[in-house]
């Protein structure tokens, strides 16, 4: 398989993309909607297009996988990683005065689903490392989003850094960022908040919400919290945050 890894700024343009990738379905739909991401992806695109970069398949011609980074700013300390994690991210990158940064903060890694299974994620990874190296952000930081967890939506998520046997982790996410050398740093409790109308939630989800109370949805990492008075449902979902080390 011979894939590059260009950046946005390196490939400008719409590049032709693998169909799979192209699904709505590679995410729960309610991702889709985090009011942060929907204000701001012009802006990580546009102003950060050096951070942003693909799996490209030369043979096909084709992207088939993305990555997205932003720039931050951190002191290395845990307690100062925000508990607002992926969200606190985007949101100060943006914001007028933010502080110069000094390392680059992972946003996701999504992989066309035929090329999964390949290891081409600790690839990704490397690559987004060396993206901000490249840029003099010798840190990445990652709001990581452990892959298996909405099997699990009622664990804690301070809980589920389950380890095998063997003594890596269960989820394969998190594996793989500490097989690269991450370590967890702490559970970000609210890294993406979505609040919508019942409504909307039931359209997302194909389910119905009769009454008020928490209720487990596919694909995400906690219940959805659904009150029919004020007619909304609110999504706080909890990442993980790692560090990887400095290069
Ligand atoms: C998460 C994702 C990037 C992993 O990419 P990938 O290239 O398939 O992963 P790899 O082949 O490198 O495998 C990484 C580890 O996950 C395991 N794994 C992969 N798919 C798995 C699955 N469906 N169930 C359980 N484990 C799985 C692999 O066995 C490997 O672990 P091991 O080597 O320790 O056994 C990819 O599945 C994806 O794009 N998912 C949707 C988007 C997403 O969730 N991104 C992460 C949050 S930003």
């Amino acid at each position: 398989m011979a894939l590059q890894f260009p950046t946005r700024a390196e490939r400008p343009g719409r590049l032709p993309h693998t169909a799979s990738l192209e699904e709505r379905s590679l995410w729960p739909e309610s991702l889709y909607h985090d009011p942060v991401m929907e204000r701001f992806l012009g802006r990580v695109i546009a102003e950060d297009a050096e951070f942003q970069f693909y799996a490209w398949d030369d043979e096909r011609e084709q992207v088939v996988g993305a990555g997205m980074a932003v720039p931050a700013s951190w002191d290395g300390g845990a307690a100062s990683l925000p508990d607002a994690g992926l969200d606190a991210v985007v949101e100060a990158r943006f914001a007028g005065g933010a502080p110069e940064p000094t390392v680059l903060c992972a946003l996701q890694i999504l992989i066309a689903p035929e090329y999964r299974g390949q290891s081409l994620s600790a690839r990704m990874i490397r690559r987004m490392a060396e993206i901000g190296r490249d840029h003099g952000l010798g840190t990445l930081i990652a709001p990581v989003r452990p892959t298996l967890k909405d099997r699990y939506p009622l664990t804690p998520m301070e809980r589920y850094s389950w380890r095998r046997p063997d003594g890596t982790h269960f989820d394969p996410w998190l594996r793989t960022h500490e097989r690269l050398g991450a370590e967890i740093a702490k559970v970000a409790p609210q890294s993406t908040t979505i609040p919508a109308a019942v409504a909307e939630w039931e359209e997302w989800t194909q389910m119905a919400f009769p009454e008020t109370g928490a209720y487990v949805i596919p694909g995400a990492l906690v219940p959805v919290e659904i009150d029919r008075e004020r007619d909304e449902g609110l999504y706080v979902e909890p990442n993980v945050w790692m560090v990887h080390p400095a290069g």
